[in-house]
């Protein structure tokens, strides 16, 4: 069974309160997300004050992908904004396990992102070091993007490695997950999927929670 954790990009801005108070009731172990600075990936979405709103209104983990340059300077600032997991991207950070020992140090569980075009024996010598691998399974930037299949070949590998160095990290899968293709993206070895517009532009966001649950 995977852990669902819906992305709040995909959310009705304009009643917030609604969304959280359907995923304080569903079956969503995690809510994820995205932090965009207009520099790392070309648009911005929102910062700390927004993941404070969230937090309070929220019962499940807050798991944030930060899709900005120098992460470093803002850490903190998303751990007191009630972050329980800060992914950094691989390919925004030049000191990357400074940036690791940073995220635990301040307390949160400790997650690298990669992009698509980044191979997985990047994470060899950081992968004993993190909680969570967020691989993008869509370039990033924007929610309702079609699921890269080349990803399923990098979870496999990734996988691998996990468990032949008889690790704990979570494989989380971000981007294009949708009913149809989650089966196959667990079957590859994911534990974590995110799922923005298949949760929140369903009819009945509620049930595709359960439904993704259940798979
Ligand atoms: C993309 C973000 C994703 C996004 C996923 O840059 O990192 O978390 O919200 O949205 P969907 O599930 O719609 O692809
Ligand atoms: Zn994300």
């Amino acid at each position: 069974m995977a852990i669902i954790a819906p992305s709040l990009l995909s959310a009705n801005f304009l009643n917030l309160q609604a969304d959280c108070d359907m995923l304080n009731k569903s079956e969503a172990d995690w809510y994820h997300l995205d932090i965009m600075d207009g520099r790392f990936v070309p648009n911005i979405s929102f910062g700390p004050m927004l993941v404070e709103f969230f937090r309070k209104a929220t019962k499940k983990e807050c798991d944030v992908h930060l899709m900005i340059e120098e992460p470093e300077r803002y850490a903190e600032q998303f751990k007191n904004a009630g972050a329980n997991h800060l992914s950094v991207h691989i390919e925004a950070c030049n000191h990357l396990h400074r940036n690791i020992q940073q995220i635990k140090s301040l307390g949160m569980k400790a997650g690298v992102a990669i992009n698509p075009h980044t191979p997985i024996n990047q994470l060899v010598d950081i992968i004993a070091d993190i909680d969570i691998v967020c691989m993008m399974s869509v370039n990033p930037g924007f929610g309702g993007q079609k699921f890269i299949t080349h990803t399923l070949e990098k979870i496999k590998q990734l996988r691998k490695l996990i468990d032949e160095k008889g690790l704990k990290v979570l494989i989380e899968i971000d981007g294009g997950v949708t009913i149809e293709n989650a089966p196959s993206i667990i079957a590859a070895g994911a534990d974590v999927l995110v799922a923005g517009n298949t949760v929140f532009k369903s009819p009945n966001p509620t049930d595709t929670i359960s439904q993704l649950k259940k798979i």
